[in-house]
């Protein structure tokens, strides 16, 4: 898809389709007024006619408006405009865009970027409107044989700024949102591919691949006769009832001074979670290849930041391996003694992410975090308490914790905290070993947290627990939505404007 930005009264387009607002109750935007005055009223007369009331979902194709010389007017419906906020301009953008693809229109120049959002000025604006268009447009389809080929898809798609003055911040903004999208799909890619391609071998493989195209970047990939020598013993007891090997990826990406200390970024990759012998049912089981989608979004967040090139340093560690119930799986009652040290007594062979997290957490001490973010679809709780909209956090540090809130409010891919008290630790004490690795059923997702910060307590860490926000369950979206890709990268944008402020 190609992206401009432009200004311009929307009579004068030449193009197949313009794309303008109608807010409720049958009220014409700044930009349709215009189109009305030209055409000597023939908006209103048709919002008087009640053919389009204005609610939001509702669109209008029209065709050959007199005094314009676009070949077909959209009218969009915006809702009412004193409520128009973030998730309403998204919607309309979303409607419109499906709509233009499906109608015929190969380009298209779209006003809506000129709607007033409150609160949001031109750059967030036009950021929403590129991530929105191309999340709205993306489909899985490279194992279908017959690709479902839409005969006039959109190709092109112009947005519309007041004024020239706002072109340099615009099209600022356009490079980012293209960016950041290119990282998404890159997230939802993997994650949407199956357990049987995406193994752990494969991650390596792509992060190689990565690697491979940006001066910035370098891997590491540890195989198992390193994890074993090293003792990464708690990422070793889950794998062990798989035939695929487990990995350790390092991606490293280094555009700041040498001394500075990286953001580490730890993505939970179980290529597949059958719950080893602590066996799930069978209903729904294929989700769970989506249980990588935490490496998924280090993967596509370090693709988008080595493409904008921010000056900073982050380090993504992805642990991989596959969790199934083989001769050789860990069983419950086992007891392993984790990369820290601390021993842990596996109750239940399903809480396996926490299990490779910890010893990724541990790993991690030696890049001398500055600050240590997981991302994990760690717990079914998570789903029931937050549902898909948004990202359990968990941190053991404050101003971490609102910088993460902030960035996923600013990208429209929001996190809520949960507390990290300690009076939930004592439900993770183990009778034979130093942790359980379960804390019973009350407050999951929170007790799986506390987990993790016993590998944490050295540095700033907070965990995300993206395990109902990183796919959509129902039938007809079902799919990764590749956060919080956007989250990640708004918060390293912030970091990189004020370690380097322009
Ligand atoms: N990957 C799952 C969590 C999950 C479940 C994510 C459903 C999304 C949807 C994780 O490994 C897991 O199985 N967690 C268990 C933990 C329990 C055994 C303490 C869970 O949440 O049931
Ligand atoms: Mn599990
Ligand atoms: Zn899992």
């Amino acid at each position: 898809m190609e992206f401009n930005i432009k200004s311009g009264h929307p009579e004068k387009q030449r193009t197949a389709c313009v794309v303008v607002g109608i807010y409720e109750p049958r009220r014409l935007s700044d930009v349709a007024k215009r189109i009305d005055e030209v055409s000597e009223g023939y908006l209103s007369s048709i919002l008087r006619r009640g053919d389009l009331e204005g609610n939001p979902n509702q669109t209008l194709l029209l065709h050959n408006v007199p005094g314009t010389l676009a070949d077909r007017i959209l009218l969009v419906g915006c809702g009412r405009e004193r409520e128009l906020g973030d998730n309403q301009y998204r919607k309309i953008i979303k409607q419109a865009i499906r709509t233009l693809h499906e109608t015929g229109s190969m380009e298209a120049v779209c006003y809506l970027t000129e709607l007033n959002v409150r609160g949001r000025n031109i750059a967030w604006r036009i950021r929403q409107a590129i991530e929105v268009t191309q999340s709205a447009l993306y489909v899985f389809d490279q194992l279908k044989t017959k690709k479902e080929n839409t005969r006039r898809p959109l190709r092109k798609i112009v947005f519309s700024i007041t004024s020239r003055r706002e072109l340099s911040i615009a099209e600022h903004a356009s490079h980012e949102a293209q960016k950041i999208a290119e990282g998404v799909k890159l997230a939802k890619d993997l994650a949407n591919l199956p357990g049987n391609i995406c193994t752990p071998t494969y991650l390596a493989d792509q992060v190689k691949i990565l690697c491979s195209l940006h001066e910035n970047l370098s891997c590491k990939i540890l195989l198992e006769k390193h994890l074993e020598k090293q003792g990464l013993n708690a990422l070793l007891a889950v794998s062990k009832g798989s035939i695929q090997s487990p990995r350790l990826i390092i991606l490293e990406y280094r555009a700041s001074k040498k001394n500075k200390n990286p953001v580490v970024l730890v993505g939970k990759g179980v290529t597949f979670d059958a719950g080893g012998i602590s066996l799930k049912p069978a209903k729904d089981m294929d989700e769970m290849k989506f249980d990588m989608s935490g490496a998924a979004a280090v993967l596509g967040t370090i693709s988008t930041i080595a493409e904008l090139q921010l000056p900073i340093n982050v380090v993504g560690i992805m642990p991989a391996v596959e969790n199934l119930p083989g001769a050789k799986a860990m069983k419950p009652g086992d007891i392993v003694t984790s990369l820290s040290g601390q021993t842990i007594e596996i109750l239940n062979t399903d809480a396996e992410g926490r299990l490779i997290l910890s010893d990724a957490l541990t790993y991690a001490e030696r890049y001398k975090p500055d600050v240590i973010i997981d991302i994990a679809t760690l717990t079914g709780a998570c789903v029931i308490a937050l549902g898909q909209h948004a990202h359990g956090l968990l941190s053991n540090h404050n101003p971490l914790t609102n910088d993460l809130l902030n960035a996923g409010k600013f990208s429209c891919d929001r996190a809520w905290e949960l507390p990290l008290w300690d009076d939930y630790q004592e439900q993770i004490d183990s009778r034979c070993a130093d942790i359980a690795n379960i804390g019973g059923r009350e407050a999951g997702t929170i007790t799986a947290a506390c987990f993790l910060s016993r590998f944490t307590k050295k540095y700033r860490w907070a965990h995300l627990d993206i395990a109902g926000t990183a796919w959509l369950s129902d039938k007809k979206e079902k799919g990764a939505t590749g956060r919080p890709v956007p989250l990640l990268t708004q918060y390293l944008i912030e970091r990189s404007r004020e370690e380097h402020p322009a």
